[in-house]
């Protein structure tokens, strides 16, 4: 089952319980401070790389997160 969730505030389409790096890493990455891109790298809650804002919550990280309908997600830039 598909639903709508919004990155960056475009809406996009994910599969209902899948996990939210995954969702995310098809779309152009975000960069640190530096200018360096980042992305999910570990995968299993380690590295923080894969940082974003949940529903107004900052620093949560994507890869251990599922995606539901109606999320709001901001990539850290
Ligand atoms: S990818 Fe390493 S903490 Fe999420």
């Amino acid at each position: 089952m598909k639903v709508q969730l919004f990155i960056d505030g475009q809406a996009h389409l994910a599969t209902l319980g899948s996990n939210l790096a995954a969702a995310l890493a098809g779309l152009p990455g975000r960069c640190s401070v530096s200018g360096q891109p980042r992305a999910a790298l570990c995968g299993m809650g380690v590295c923080f790389e894969c940082r974003v804002t949940i529903d107004g919550q900052p620093h949560q990280r994507a890869c251990q997160r599922v995606v539901y309908e109606g999320m709001e997600v901001a990539r850290e830039l």
